[in-house]
């Protein structure tokens, strides 16, 4: 009926111009940038709603500096955010999992830095899973004016000043977080609005998912082999689709533990401290939860190079302490 039909929420729009009533000093500056953001996401989504139709699948023919083959989607979608955030003009510097080196936007007055993974979950593009988009907001530490510094992406994340993803999902959704708890926006396509539809997301303190690439269990530390063991006792289930953010997304909603760690191919872990982990980070812990690589909390890692990697133990606190229990018990 009509009821069902009529968006519940506030558009994204409206909440981020309410939050920066909220702040009477604010300039609306990073309101204008997540603006930028959610104005890509909705391009980027329609490329990929429509991607087995342009043909745009597939490999693009080359390799990143992560040693990945590049996906079409994987480039459009840099490109896509690149240029929304170089006309937003809010972002000096951009550093993205594509790209080797430092992105100048050409803004020298820009106060804030972008990191952002494009496009996550390359291997799903082809075979409609959900995929995402994940980014960091930081405020320059140098100058006021001129080209953004190579410290000025390398902050630790506990520097964020805003974090969030996209999921192109069953539908597609934006979660961002200033510092201030997470909130979902559902994207209706037809009006081309995002809408509020998760409020203050919480995540369970306790959950009965982990989430993990079972099928590198020979190479995992021996803690995380018993940690599984005892998931199995308990009869938890396991959910792994290999979009980080879907699974990162499903477990913050449901309760979970997200597990990558260090194994034979990768003995930093696979994912991307700048690019994936810290933004996961603030908003797992926004909503109650914890990130760390196994012993140290992620939002206090300094950086030491753009593309570094991490383990990631990431979830509902309750699970991600008992991991680090197993995690002490064997070495
Ligand atoms: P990306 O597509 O941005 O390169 O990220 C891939 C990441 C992440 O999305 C996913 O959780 C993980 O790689 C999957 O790795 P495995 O295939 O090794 O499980
Ligand atoms: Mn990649
Ligand atoms: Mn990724
Ligand atoms: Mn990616």
């Amino acid at each position: 009926d009509d009821q069902l039909a009529l968006p519940v929420g506030t558009t994204l729009d409206r909440f981020i111009m309410r939050k920066q009533e909220e702040f009477p000093y604010a300039t609306g500056e990073l309101s204008q940038l997540l603006r930028d953001i959610a104005l890509a996401a909705k391009i980027v989504n329609r490329e990929i709603n429509r991607a087995g139709l342009l043909g745009i699948t597939g490999n693009y023919g080359q390799q990143n500096v992560q040693g990945e083959e590049q996906q079409k989607l994987d480039v459009i979608a840099n490109i896509r955010f690149i240029r929304a955030l170089r006309n937003g003009g809010e972002v000096c510097t951009i550093i993205s999992e594509e790209d080797d080196h430092v992105i100048q936007t050409g803004n020298t007055e820009g106060k804030y830095i972008v990191a952002m993974d494009p496009l996550d979950g390359s291997s799903n593009i082809d075979v409609n899973v959900a995929i995402g988009t994940i980014f960091s907001v930081y405020r320059r530490t140098s100058d006021a004016s001129g080209d953004g510094t190579l410290e000025d992406c390398l902050q630790s994340g506990a520097r964020q000043v805003a974090a969030g993803y996209i999921i192109y999902g069953s539908s597609t959704m934006l979660v961002y977080t200033t510092g201030c708890g997470v909130n979902g926006f559902t994207y209706e396509p037809s009006l081309g609005e995002f809408f509020l539809s998760h409020p203050m997301i919480m995540t369970p303190s306790e959950g009965k998912i982990y989430s993990c690439n079972e099928g590198n269990l020979n190479s995992f530390p021996e803690g995380i082999k018993a940690y599984l063991d005892y998931c199995k006792e308990q009869n938890y289930t396991s959910r792994y689709i290999g979009s980080l953010v879907g699974d990162f997304h499903r477990n913050l909603l449901k309760g979970g533990v997200y597990i990558y760690p260090a194994t034979a191919k990768a003995p930093n872990g696979k994912l991307r401290l700048v690019y994936e982990c810290n933004a996961l980070a603030m908003i797992i812990e926004q909503a109650g939860g914890m990130a760390t690589d196994g012993t140290e909390r992620i939002l206090t890692k300094t950086p030491t190079e753009l593309h570094q990697r991490s383990p990631l133990v990431i979830g509902s606190p309750e699970m991600v302490e008992k991991v680090h229990t197993f995690l002490a018990e064997k070495v």
